[in-house]
């Protein structure tokens, strides 16, 4: 009898764009599947190669891999239009992804109706205004009365008209509730029926799938997104996705059985980074940097990564200042979002949190991603590499993620300062080429987290990455 194959999750365990697409780039070759199984064009997954870069929002990170199946769970929130333009997207570059993407039929769709709340209602969290939040509150909410609200592409399948139908109700109704006039819905579901043909070859009617591949011997590698701390309920809740992010979930979301799974991996950065609102003890300049990232001007973000590209780095970076740090530190590692372009919020990297994470999704190995980056903290002031080694709420010390938004938002970080370096080490390929300073950061991770890392990237390209096992 063939051997059975086995399930491992590849997950974020800080707070998004941690660098999960490079890790999954650089693993995807040992693997016959990789499968999203939460989220949805919210993420932005880069990964560059010597084709350029691609930031994909839906589809899964195999896809320079022209044999790997790429899978969309259940768990997912698909945005039709946005996949159908991926799948183009995918196409000019000359990657011909029809014989190996399969998207599953019990995906819940984004219909127009929760984009549009999302953009009436999501700015206090600093959604990404893809109508995620609404979408899986729907998918909860089931029916609304005689409405139907939850729509999953099985539905559009096997009924088209009565569910497209459904759609244009949803969203007349919503329109009428929150006094909306002059929009076409009708054209806004016609352009969605059209998307639809374009992604319907790929729909996977069958539920056991996944089952039936890993029957067959079949490696499956969970892509997770969004992350740990945004998890919809362990995470800073409630500045957090509307999805399970956490290991756990990979299962639910990705068509699994549980019996599968072999091992998780966790991808962290050297430097942290947040989008959107929520507490983030580490922050380089705390609430002025989080209210300043969020700033915006007729809707869009009004601080972009060209109007930062004028300011003078190496006086920020020398400032007393840490908000001034924390944008030299943004400006030096292209810390913009992939999907809404924002300012991302520049945090010292946090021990405490790491634990929670680990803890929380029993994470085997980890990955350090941005290694390259450490060496900016030699050219502050301080010039030494700073480390979140403690917590104090309150007056006392703590030594755990308190649940309370409130307590995480009034959490003050203890930080451990160690030698830093300056050398560039974009171009190091083995453990003991990197500088001493580099070495002691990961010892320390190491040490603290009581967990194996197996890799480090040194860079944003495929080969910039020194593998540890
Ligand atoms: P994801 O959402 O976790 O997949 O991460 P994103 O793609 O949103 O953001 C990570 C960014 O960091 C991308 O621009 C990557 O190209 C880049 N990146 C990944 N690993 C490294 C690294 O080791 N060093 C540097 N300098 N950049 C990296
Ligand atoms: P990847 O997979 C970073 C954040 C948003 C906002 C909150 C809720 O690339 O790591 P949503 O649109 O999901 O309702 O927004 O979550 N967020 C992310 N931040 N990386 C992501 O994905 C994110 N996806 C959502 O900025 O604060
Ligand atoms: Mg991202």
């Amino acid at each position: 009898m063939k051997q059975k194959g086995y399930a491992d999750i590849v997950l974020g365990l800080q707070f998004g764009d941690e660098g999960k697409a490079r890790v999954i780039d650089n693993l995807a070759q040992n693997y016959d599947i990789i499968a999203r199984f939460n989220g949805g064009a919210n993420a932005g997954h880069t990964i560059e190669t010597d084709k350029g870069s691609f930031a994909a929002r839906q589809i899964p990170s195999g896809i320079f891999y022209p044999k790997t199946t790429l899978y969309i769970g259940s768990g997912c929130a698909v945005n039709i239009e946005k996949l159908a333009d991926e799948i183009e997207q995918l196409e000019k570059l000359g990657l011909d992804i029809s014989t190996r993407l399969k998207i599953s039929s019990l995906a819940s769709i984004i219909q127009p109706h929760h984009i549009l709340l999302d953009g009436l209602l999501g700015k206090t969290i600093g959604t990404t205004k893809n109508g995620i939040g609404p979408s899986y509150a729907d998918r909860a909410m089931r029916m609304y009365g005689e409405r139907i609200v939850n729509i999953r592409l099985a539905d559009l399948v096997d009924q088209p008209k009565e569910f497209f139908d459904a759609i244009l109700e949803n969203f007349t109704e919503m329109q009428k509730q929150y006094k909306i006039k002059n929009t076409d819905a009708e054209k806004t579901v016609k352009a969605l029926q059209k998307a639809f043909t374009k992604i319907k070859p790929f729909i996977e009617l069958n539920p056991l799938y996944m089952e039936k591949r890993v029957e067959q011997g079949a490696r499956v590698l969970f892509e997770g997104a969004q992350s740990v701390m945004l998890d919809v309920s362990k995470g800073s809740v409630p500045y957090v996705t509307s999805s399970n992010t956490i290991a756990a979930a990979a299962y639910t979301g990705g068509d699994l059985s549980p019996k599968y799974h072999r091992k998780t991996i966790g991808v962290v950065k050297a430097i942290m980074s947040r989008v959107g609102y929520g507490p983030f003890p580490p922050e380089f300049g705390g609430r002025k940097s989080e209210l300043y990232t969020l700033e915006k001007v007729n809707g869009e973000s009004k601080y972009t990564r060209t109007s930062e590209a004028k300011h003078d780095v190496e006086k920020l970076i020398k400032s007393d200042d840490p908000f001034d740090i924390g944008m030299a530190l943004r400006i030096l590692s292209g810390e913009y979002g992939t999907a809404t372009k924002r300012p991302r919020r520049v945090g010292i990297f946090d021990l405490i949190q790491l634990n929670y994470a680990i803890k929380m999704n029993g994470v085997d190995e980890l990955i350090v991603t941005k290694c390259d980056l450490l060496k900016e903290y030699s050219r502050t002031k301080e010039g030494k590499m700073p480390l979140v080694t403690g917590y104090e709420l309150d007056g006392k010390k703590i030594a755990y993620v308190p649940g309370a938004t409130g307590a995480f938002y009034r959490v003050k970080p203890i930080i451990t300062y160690t030698e830093s370096f300056s050398e560039d080490i974009a171009q190091v390929r083995t453990f003991a080429k990197l500088p001493k300073a580099v070495q002691k950061f990961v010892q320390t991770i190491e040490k603290a987290s009581n967990c194996k890392i197996i890799g480090l990237g040194v860079g944003p390209k495929r080969d910039q990455y020194i593998s540890l096992i």
